[in-house]
């Protein structure tokens, strides 16, 4: 799996969303309260882009007049025609059997963490040459997709 940085963690605020360009796919990030999301950015519907939609939690009627609010629990909705998709699993309400649109996993990592070496492959072994290093340290926190 392969993992690609999309920009800085506080260029996406909480409460805010954008679109980037992973692996050739259009995806979607929301920030809920400081949790990330990521779906791919074209609604099964008739392709809308759901960055472009509104975030709503869940809200459930169990009878009449009484109505339960589930922060927890949140959507994104289709820009177009309403559709409902679960931020977390892409999974629709419209159209549960039929539609959903691909979750991606989101993370923040430090930039240092990104910058540190991946454990060594089996397939290398090291040469009689060691180049001279400095140290490079890295500031700031970075959202990153994996696909
Ligand atoms: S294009 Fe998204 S609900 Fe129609």
């Amino acid at each position: 799996m392969a993992k690609f940085v999309v920009g800085r963690a506080n260029d996406i605020p909480p409460g805010t969303k954008c679109q980037a360009t992973v692996d050739g796919r259009a995806i979607a990030i929301f920030n809920v309260d400081g949790r990330f999301y990521a779906l791919r950015d074209v609604c099964p519907h008739r392709g809308a882009r759901l960055s472009e939609g509104t975030v709503v939690g869940s809200l459930t009627a169990c009878a009449a007049g009484a109505y339960d609010y589930d922060e927890a629990r949140m959507f994104v909705k289709c820009p177009w025609h309403g559709w409902e998709f679960e931020l977390e699993t892409g999974q629709s309400w419209c159209e549960p059997a039929r539609e959903r649109v691909r979750p991606y996993r989101v993370t923040v990592e430090s930039g240092q963490e990104l910058i540190e070496a991946p454990a060594d492959s089996p397939a290398r072994v090291p040469g009689p040459y060691v180049a001279e290093t400095l140290s490079v340290s890295v500031e700031d926190d970075y959202v990153v997709i994996e696909s």
